[in-house]
């Protein structure tokens, strides 16, 4: 730096024994301060160095002129080397001053322009989620049941064996308890069990309410099933009840015929077959015309023209004993549904894992 070399010198040494050749001399170092002030305030660590080589306590060229050209300075020209020393240095703050403001603002512009919004940039898009198949099902089941007056309860996935079997008339060594493989709860004091069915919230239900009772229950049940095809550990249930005075096998017939044809469709038939639950007398599977050939019999229906869709019943005197109901007076009917099994049969799902997988490309086939 030229005028480093020059500041180092006393004016003696450079020559400049009269007041003009004093003020030429700062003239000449003022001009170069103003034209490296351009170069350099682009880029803030030049800048920074320059400020320092300018302003420096120590070893900053204000400095050593004070030190190199005032202090030793003759008496008769101490007094114009002050002054253009006190017009230097208030030329060289003032420009720097307003270069550091410009240098902030630009700063200041240039972080806010990184950090604004840029609304043409495409968005995070959140996809809606859907009903999964087994909801729109129960959605489905429930708009049925609840156009013709039945209302929703719903109760718990633990349960006692009171509720899940004694009071449904299954006693302890029955064998009806055999085909419910049940999973028991470890260290439970009150034996409590993973329910194996929805029918313990006609129990509860009834211990609470006066008749008439028209209720339906949705709810996971769980078996200790081996998994397959149609088997898992746990499925969906959706338990029926209805108690009252004068309910009779045709009210039974008639609400599960309107269920079957508002479920599969007007062509769909019912049909009653003879079956067995402690808790129904008389107990009936109930099947409907296959709805892929509509009874001429096919490979769904094993050639049979019928699908079975699910078990049900006029509820069993005995039950009312458990929930001191009048067994004199009332009758009623029951039914139980796998939603899985009606949701596969439905939507010609063949594999039962595919509703527990949540893999988008079968999801997205019941929007
Ligand atoms: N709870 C029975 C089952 O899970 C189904 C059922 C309910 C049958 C109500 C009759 C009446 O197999």
């Amino acid at each position: 730096m030229a005028e480093r070399k020059i500041v180092e010198q006393t004016l003696a040494e450079l020559g400049d024994a009269t007041a003009e050749k004093v003020v030429a001399r700062f003239a000449e170092v003022g001009e170069r301060f103003d034209r490296q002030v351009a170069v350099h305030s682009a880029d803030p660590e030049a800048w920074r160095v320059f400020v320092l080589a300018w302003t420096g306590r120590k070893s900053g060229i204000l400095s050593l002129i004070t030190d190199n050209w005032l202090k030793p300075a003759r008496p008769e020209l101490k007094r114009v080397v002050g002054q253009e020393l006190n017009k230097l240095k208030a030329h060289v703050e003032a420009v720097l001053e307003e270069r550091r403001v410009a240098i902030e603002a630009a700063a200041e512009q240039a972080a806010q322009a990184r950090e604004q919004i840029d609304l043409s940039l495409p968005g995070v898009e959140r996809a809606i989620g859907t009903r999964h198949l087994i909801r729109q099902t129960y959605e489905e089941l429930q708009r049925i049941f609840l156009s013709i007056g039945f209302s929703v309860v719903e109760g718990p996935e633990i349960e006692t064996p009171y509720y899940n079997f004694e009071a449904l008339n299954i006693p302890e060594h029955h064998p009806a308890r055999d085909n419910m493989d049940t999973f028991y709860i470890e260290g439970a004091r009150g034996g409590h069990l993973l329910r194996t069915h929805t029918s313990p919230m006609q129990i509860r239900t009834m211990e609470k309410q006066a008749p008439p009772v028209r209720i339906i229950v949705p709810g996971k049940v769980y078996r200790r099933d081996n998994p397959d095809a149609t088997h898992g550990y746990m499925f969906h249930q959706i338990e029926g009840l209805a108690v009252d005075t004068d309910i009779t096998f045709c009210d039974f017939k008639g609400t599960v015929e309107y269920f079957v044809r508002e479920f599969l469709g007007p062509q769909a038939k019912t049909r009653l077959r003879p079956s067995y639950f402690p808790f129904t007398e008389p107990s009936a599977e109930v099947d409907a015309t296959c709805h892929v050939c509509g009874g001429s019999g096919c490979r769904v229906c094993k050639f049979s023209g019928w699908i079975e869709l699910f078990g049900a019943g006029m509820v069993d005197p005995a039950v009312y004993g458990f929930v001191k109901y009048d067994a004199e007076r009332l009758s009623g009917f029951a039914f139980g549904m796998g939603v899985d099994r009606l949701a596969m049969m439905k939507y010609g799902i063949s594999e039962l894992p595919l509703l527990y997988q949540n893999d988008v490309r079968f999801l997205r086939q019941f929007p």
